[in-house]
């Protein structure tokens, strides 16, 4: 290459991750174990992939409608109705590329730059460059274990001063697998009643929930409707992830405006994703609850098996795929702790550090793999623990 391009003040500050350097590690040694997947590790069941065949076959090849296909938001309306109690028209849905595309519409829809959005903190790694990328603040809403990964209502309101203008909160949490409670909802509503702000609930994992544990919507609590986007996904529940396909729900005014900024980045989520989508809403749900107790089947098992080994603690996951011990006892840091995972277990696991600044001392463990490969997993970290 004999050009040296300047590349965007913006791109240049995107973190680049440990965790991409912990792969390529991984993926050069094939005896690792990995439980660093963010995906299901189940193939999408079949009568979705079939729907998604036949649309091909009948030449669903061409953009969709701005926004979603009718048929596409109607189901979602109906599913948003009946499963979180939330009450949206389909003009009150945009389908976009995966749920990921969906809070960057809603990032660059609300919030101009130096304004401050919260986030939690540990949380989703791509929350934090997404603010920065709009050249907005985010702002670390700290989530302790000692609180069961729950944030405090009082620092949150705290934190918040004339600039903040949005609140991210994920139950279920990736990284931490936790849940938060109806109390701490309705806090999080009247908080942010009082500083007039809107809140983006990121419902990617909503129906990955354990011990008969209910997933509550907040945009489903008193008033809260015309305050809060709604963001769900088909990667998780459906095990659609490259389908890339998922959706935002809220007030008709950001909605629009989310809307016409979407046509001007992917035009249209995939049509053919959009019919499978339908598939997945209207068909059968059975393969949904097949694999949310083969989850938890695993959840059972890593969480048993971490109870066990010295000098690691993890509390019980209510809800996702991944159990988020803490580790500091072993005397390293979390990036540290993974080398050694790594290099000693020959298991990959991420570090907590990457999912901010609350995540150090602990390291994420994902059960979207094999129930035999954490079983091996496990004995391989429990010897090495024991050994060092
Ligand atoms: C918490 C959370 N939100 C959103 C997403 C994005 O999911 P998608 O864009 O596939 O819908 C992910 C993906 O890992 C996630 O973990």
């Amino acid at each position: 290459m004999t050009t040296q391009h300047e590349i965007s003040e913006r791109c240049l500050h995107l973190p680049s991750s440990n965790f991409d350097k912990i792969m390529k590690m991984a993926i050069e040694n094939k005896n690792v174990i990995s439980l660093g997947p963010g995906e299901p590790d189940f193939v999408t069941p079949e009568h979705i992939k079939e729907a998604a065949i036949i649309a091909i076959d009948k030449g669903y090849t061409h953009y969709s409608p701005i926004g979603g296909r009718a048929e596409t938001k109607e189901a979602i309306a109906k599913k948003l109705k009946k499963d979180n109690g939330i009450d949206a028209s389909p003009e009150e849905i945009v389908v976009t590329c995966g749920s990921q595309e969906a809070l960057y519409l809603a990032t660059l829809s609300l919030v101009d730059p130096g304004e401050k959005i919260i986030v939690p903190d540990p949380g989703f790694l791509a929350y934090i460059p997404m603010v920065e990328t709009v050249s907005a603040t985010p702002v670390s809403l700290p989530l302790r274990e000692e609180n069961g990964f729950e944030f405090d209502p009082g620092e949150l309101e705290r934190l918040i001063d004339q600039r903040t203008k949005v609140i991210i909160i994920n139950s279920p949490s990736n990284p931490t697998g936790g849940i938060l409670k109806k109390k701490t909802l309705e806090k999080l509503a009247d908080i942010a009643i009082q500083h007039d702000l809107v809140i983006f609930s990121d419902e990617a994992y909503e129906k990955l929930v354990y011990d008969g544990k209910k997933h509550i919507s907040m945009a489903s609590l008193n008033g809260m409707n015309d305050r809060v986007l709604t963001f769900q996904s088909f990667s998780k529940t459906y095990a659609m992830a490259g389908f890339r396909i998922g959706y935002v729900a809220g007030p008709i005014d950001l909605i629009k405006a989310m809307t016409r900024l979407h046509i001007y980045t992917t035009v249209s989520a995939p049509t053919v994703s959009q019919i499978a989508a339908v598939e997945a809403l209207n068909g059968s749900q059975k393969c949904v609850e097949e694999m949310r107790k083969e989850y938890d089947r695993r959840r059972k098992l890593i969480t048993k098996r971490l109870e066990e080994m010295p000098k690691i603690s993890s509390l019980k996951p209510e809800g996702a795929f991944y159990a988020f011990p803490n580790i500091s006892k072993l005397g390293m840091s979390s990036v540290e702790a993974s080398n050694f995972f790594l290099k000693k277990a020959k298991v990959l696991v991420v570090p907590g550090s990457e999912f901010g600044r609350w995540g150090k001392g602990y390291v994420r463990m994902s059960y979207a793999t094999a129930y035999e490969k954490i079983e091996e997993a496990m004995d391989r970290i429990e010897s090495a623990v024991r050994k060092k």
